[in-house]
């Protein structure tokens, strides 16, 4: 089984997005007894609330779940869990490596830095932005490039 936790800040806008779409690409290919997805925040002010109304509504009109979604922050046990630790901006993964402590070998890759040619190198924060819809163009381009990362690690 390989574990993927997409990480944003407050894990109501763009991680939770990430988390939907990625699951929805991973069922599509029937890989979802290989691959679990999951995604949290590094502040924990949103803790066990539901996906922002943007990102709920752009879901909806893609016709993604995000069923029983509630947003968590990052605990100590997510270093162990999982596999691929793959955050949303700069700043997400400065926050991550801060709190890494002595987890030094899980990598954190930046989700924007697996499309090559990118537009962007960071998701900018739509609950900032209020712009759900770029977030939803570049979340989908990252995760298909991170599925393709993924499969080829693990031949899958
Ligand atoms: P997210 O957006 O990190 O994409 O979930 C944010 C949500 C809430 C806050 C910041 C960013 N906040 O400051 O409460």
């Amino acid at each position: 089984m390989v574990q993927v936790l997409f990480v944003c800040l407050g894990n109501i806008c763009r991680s939770p997005m990430a988390e939907a779409i990625f699951r929805k690409m991973v069922e599509d290919e029937g890989l979802s007894d290989q691959i679990k997805v999951d995604s949290a925040g590094v502040g924990h002010w949103h803790q066990g609330e539901p996906p922002h109304e943007g990102t709920r509504k752009i879901l909806d009109e893609k016709s993604i779940s995000y069923e029983g979604m509630r947003a968590r922050q990052i605990k100590a046990e997510d270093w162990d869990e999982f596999d691929y630790i793959i955050a949303m901006d700069e700043q997400n993964m400065r926050d991550l490596e801060a709190i890494r402590d002595e987890y030094e070998n899980v990598t954190i890759q930046r989700l924007m830095d697996l499309v090559p040619d990118a537009k962007e190198q960071n998701v900018p924060d739509p609950y900032f932005t209020g712009n759900f819809e770029y977030v939803y163009e570049l979340v989908t381009e990252g995760c298909k490039h991170l599925l393709d990362e993924i499969k080829e690690d693990h031949n899958l």
